[in-house]
């Protein structure tokens, strides 16, 4: 049902990682994202006429790039784009310079950078949203999508539980974990002790989850944290900027691999999630995510529904949209 007066509670926020959002502002998101899906993109031409989206990459994307790109065409707006030697948080000119001078030009500002500390700089001396992009420690808009990507497979989000094996302490595991518990969907890490999330961030995810119930362990069992599982999502085993521990990771995460078998273990009717890239027989096999569990496909696919939600919510007062 549309909504007969105006929704604005996220209009002009900044979005660095999921907490900045709460259950209610994900939902709208969801909802939004779910009701851009089904509507023809020439009905949207004026939801961002006129805005612009710059976006400031310091490593590489497919995924982000283009579909916040897309998406800003989608819905009449513009976006551009600098990289690498063009852009580096804080290599130039200071991080707080670089967002004082560009929220004079563009409406919105999609950040990928290599440490958070220097996007927390630069949101906080922005006077536009700033969104992230992928930073070490988060991914906000892959575990977006992916929520919207479990509703449509579930059709519901509560009482779900997702296992996240491989290495759960990059910015996937955390930001995907995150949303899970603030939705009400429990989540499982199986990893090695170098790879198992902190003590102190296992506390805050239980915190994030205490409103709905869901709860967030980790396990150095694979098979142990994918029992019953709905879902089961891994990543790469070393991030970008991490490079230098290619090796001890492919050592160390090698029993914590995705194959058919540990897929067994999980729910019968359980879905295989991956935010892509990926590499077959290193984290996934190729049996599972080329076969008929995967979701990754859909994943990548609601990147772009899912940030056009977000968008338009940071960008409008929501009017007309089912909130
Ligand atoms: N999943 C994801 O963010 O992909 P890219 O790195 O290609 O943007
Ligand atoms: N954890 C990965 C995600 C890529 C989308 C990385 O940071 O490289």
């Amino acid at each position: 049902m549309l909504a007969t007066a105006p929704d604005s509670i996220l209009m002009g926020r900044h979005v660095l990682h999921v907490p900045d959002l709460s259950a209610t502002e994900i939902d709208v998101v969801i909802r939004v994202a779910a009701h851009l899906k089904i509507t023809r993109t020439s009905d949207q031409q004026t939801l961002l006429r006129g805005k612009t989206l710059g976006m400031l990459f310091e490593k590489p994307s497919l995924r982000t790039r283009v579909s916040f790109e897309v998406g800003m065409t989608q819905l009449g707006g513009h976006a551009l784009f600098a990289s690498g030697g063009e852009f580096m948080v804080g290599s130039r000119e200071t991080p707080e310079d670089a967002a004082r001078v560009l929220s004079r030009y563009v409406d919105a500002i999609l950040v990928r950078t290599h440490a958070h500390e220097p996007l927390q700089r630069f949101s906080a001396a922005a006077t536009v949203p700033v969104i992230n992009g992928l930073s070490a420690v988060a991914h906000p808009c892959q575990a977006l999508a992916d929520l919207l990507t479990i509703k449509e497979r579930f059709d519901t989000l509560a009482g779900l539980k997702l296992a996240y094996v491989g290495d759960a302490r990059n910015n996937v595991a955390a930001s995907v974990a995150e949303a899970a518990m603030l939705v009400g969907i429990s989540v499982n890490f199986g990893c090695p002790p170098t790879h198992r999330p902190s003590e102190a961030f296992l506390a805050q995810l239980q915190s994030l989850g205490a409103a709905t119930g869901a709860t967030a362990r980790a396990f150095s069992s694979a098979h142990r944290a994918v029992r019953d599982a709905d879902v089961v999502y891994t990543d790469v085993w070393t991030s970008m900027g991490e490079e230098h521990l290619a090796e001890r990771n492919a050592a160390t995460l090698l029993p914590y691999r995705v194959t058919g078998e540990l897929m067994s273990a999980a729910a019968k009717h359980a879905i295989f999630m991956h935010c892509l890239p990926a590499h077959r027989d290193e984290e996934v096999a190729p049996d599972v995510i080329d076969g008929p569990q995967s979701a990754v496909f859909d994943q990548a696919e609601n990147r772009l529904h899912a940030q056009k939600a977000l968008l338009v919510a940071l960008l409008t007062d929501l009017r007309g949209m089912p909130v």
